[in-house]
C-alpha cells in the first residue's frame, strides 16, 4: 500500500503545519486539517483547492491513519497523554525541535543535552503506535522555499525504526508523503538517530549541515 491508500491528517494550524497543508496540497493530496482554533484551520484550508477538510482534533484522530502533529513538544505529549490506546495502530509523524527561546533572541534545548524529543516521544506512545521523525530538519521558510525544488528536489531526512507490517511500513509511507508534500525523502536511520534531525543535530538546518541539500549530497553525510 501507498500513501495515496491512507487518511492523513495535519494537527496544528502553525508555521509548520501550515506549511504543511501547503505542500501537500500542491502534491495533490487530500487530508484532514484540525486545530485548537477552527477559525484557524478554515483560514489555512482555504485556497488548498479543496484538498483540506478541516475537522476537530478528535475526528482527526479517529479517522486518520497517519497523523502529522505539527505542535511544540508539550503539546504533543498532552495529545498522547490525552488520546492514549486511541493513538494504538497509527503512524505518528514527529517534525518536532525540543527547544525555547534562550531569552536573547536564541533557543535552547529543553530535554537532556543526549535526549532527542523523537525518542521520548516515542516511548510514550501505546503499543502499535509507530512514530517517524520528519519535516523537522528545516525552518519553516526553508521548508516552504524549497518544496518542489527543480532540477533537483531537496532532501528531506527521515528516522523510523522497522516495524512488522510488510508492506504497509512506517516508513515507506512517510518516505511517500515526503514526496507527495514535494521533497526528496532521505531515511537515516532509526528513531535512535532522531538527535541528529533535531534543531543542534549535524543534520538540521541550524546544525553542522547548514543548508539544504540535494539527494547526492545528503547519501554522503548520513
Ligand atoms: N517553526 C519552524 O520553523 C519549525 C521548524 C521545524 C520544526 N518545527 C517544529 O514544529 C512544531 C510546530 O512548530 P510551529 O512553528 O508550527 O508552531 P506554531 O506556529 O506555534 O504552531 C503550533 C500549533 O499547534 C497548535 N496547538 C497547540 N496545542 C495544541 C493542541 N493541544 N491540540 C491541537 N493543536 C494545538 C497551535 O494552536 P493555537 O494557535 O491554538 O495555539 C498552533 O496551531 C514544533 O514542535 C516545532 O519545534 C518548527
Amino acid at each position: 500500500m501507498t500513501i495515496s491508500d491512507h487518511t492523513v491528517a495535519i494537527i496544528g494550524t502553525g508555521n509548520i503545519g501550515s506549511t504543511l497543508a501547503a505542500d501537500f496540497a500542491a502534491g495533490g493530496r487530500d487530508f484532514l486539517l484540525a486545530g485548537r482554533n477552527a477559525e484557524a484551520a478554515r483560514e489555512v484550508a482555504a485556497g488548498r483547492d479543496g484538498h483540506a477538510e478541516v475537522v476537530s482534533v478528535d475526528e482527526a484522530v479517529e479517522r486518520a491513519d497517519v497523523l502529522v502533529l505539527a505542535v511544540w513538544l508539550d503539546a504533543f505529549e498532552q495529545i498522547i497523554a490525552q488520546y492514549g490506546e486511541r493513538l494504538a495502530g497509527k503512524v505518528i509523524v514527529d517534525p518536532s525541535n525540543p527547544v525555547a527561546p534562550d531569552g536573547n533572541g536564541g533557543f535552547k534545548k529543553i530535554i537532556g543535552e543526549q535526549e532527542s524529543s523523537g525518542q521520548i516521544l516515542a516511548g510514550r506512545l501505546p503499543a502499535g503506535a509507530r512514530l517517524v521523525k520528519a519535516f523537522g530538519t528545516l525552518s519553516a521558510g526553508t521548508l516552504s522555499a524549497s518544496a518542489r525544488r527543480e532540477p533537483e528536489r531537496a532532501v528531506l531526512f527521515y528516522a523510523a525504526d522497522d516495524d512488522a507490517a510488510d508492506d504497509d511500513a512506517a516508513a515507506d509511507l512517510v518516505a511517500d508523503l515526503i514526496r507527495t508534500a514535494g521533497y526528496e525523502p532521505v531515511r537515516v536511520g532509526g528513531l535512535d538517530q532522531s538527535i541528529r534531525l533535531e534543531v543542534f543535530g549535524d543534520l538540521h538546518e541550524y546544525g553542522a549541515l547548514g543548508r539544504v541539500v540535494t539527494k547526492s549530497e545528503a547519501l554522503k553525510v548520513i
